[in-house]
């Protein structure tokens, strides 16, 4: 039932001719037999079950969203219309990133004090966010180069390489590297942040420590390698991920750890596709605003493997 049908006074149903469709404010009587007209329906907000509207400040959404200062954020540099979707995708990225980043940091910590369920449920969320973040490549996944190069020009130098907060995605996924912290060192809090993201171990190390606390046979030197290094691929932890996928049964809870980390890794593999394929269509071979070679540095970016011996214990099985 609508809300103005079931809120309608039974005494005025009772009392009110039918009014004609086509003349709303009539009631179907005729001029001479007229009835004073009808007090006018009370105004949206002024209803018994309509929503408050009554605020002495901000509303209690805005306190909370703060999309006041989220839609007034977007300030394009040309005045090709098609720039505001290339500036507002990049945004809702970056907003992704950080739901992910709070999702690993979350994951991470869980792992530490052996909490498996409270870190594979944050890796399932962010295995939602990272298929809702992939979905945000519709509206810039088929861009013609006339197009982008409409605003090109506008970016200057800016590129997606500088966003730190797709840095300490990679920092979690053991993808560490001490000169992606350079282009940060004018933003002191960005820059502290990421240096404590560098020193932190990864959310791979975290699960690692734990498979050793598990009893499983993580190499030494592995559990104590520096975590501000890259992590490098190693044929013993390949060789542990091989036991928990060959005896299941042993360890139920390891398996479902290991396919909630294949499903993130799978689909950070896929943005970074979907990224070059969205690059390759809208700048050929072009350079980057960034100054990288572009699409072939890119593709050389996308090759590289997340969790790998979670990919190449599989031949093992
Ligand atoms: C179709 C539009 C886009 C094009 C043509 C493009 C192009 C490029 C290029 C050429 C690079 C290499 C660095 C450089 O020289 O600039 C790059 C890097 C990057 N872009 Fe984009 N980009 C696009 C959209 C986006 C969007 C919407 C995001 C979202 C934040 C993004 C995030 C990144 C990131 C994070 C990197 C660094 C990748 C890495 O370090 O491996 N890009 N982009």
């Amino acid at each position: 039932m609508s809300q103005s049908a079931a809120h309608e006074s039974p005494a005025r149903e009772a009392s009110a001719p039918p009014a004609d469709p086509a003349h709303p404010h009539t009631t179907g009587q005729s001029a001479e037999h007229a009835k004073p007209a009808e007090p006018a329906e009370p105004a949206e907000g002024e209803t018994p079950d309509a929503p408050t509207v009554d605020f002495a400040g901000t509303t209690p959404y805005e306190d909370y969203v703060q999309a006041d200062v989220l839609t007034h954020l977007q300030r394009p540099l040309s005045d090709d219309p098609g720039e505001m979707v290339f500036l507002v995708t990049t945004q809702v990225m970056e907003l992704w990133f950080t739901v992910i980043v709070h999702e690993w940091e979350t994951a991470a910590a869980a792992l530490r004090r052996d909490d498996i369920p409270v870190a594979i449920a944050a890796l399932k969320r962010s295995v939602r966010e990272l298929e809702a973040l992939n979905a945000s490549w519709r509206p810039l996944g088929q861009l013609t180069p006339a197009q982008f190069n409409s605003y090109r020009d506008a970016l200057g130098e800016g590129s997606g390489f500088q966003s730190a907060m797709y840095r300490r995605m990679e920092f979690l996924l053991g993808d560490k590297s001490a000169s992606m912290l350079v282009p940060h060192r004018g933003a002191p809090r960005v820059h502290a942040e990421l240096e404590r993201a560098l020193a932190a171990p990864s959310l791979y190390d975290e699960v690692l420590a734990l498979l050793a606390r598990r009893g499983r046979a993580v190499p030494e030197d592995v559990l104590n390698r520096d975590p501000a290094q890259r992590y490098e691929p190693d044929e013993g932890v390949e060789a542990v991920w091989s036991e928990i996928y060959r005896d299941p049964d042993r360890d139920e809870e390891l398996v479902r750890l290991g396919e909630a980390l294949t499903d993130v890794a799978e689909l950070v593999w896929r943005w970074r596709n979907d990224h070059l394929v969205a690059t390759r269509r809208a700048m050929g071979a072009k350079t980057g605003t960034g100054g990288s070679a572009g699409v072939a540095w890119l593709e050389k970016r996308a090759r590289r493997n997340v969790f790998p011996e979670l990919w190449t214990a599989r031949s093992h099985v």
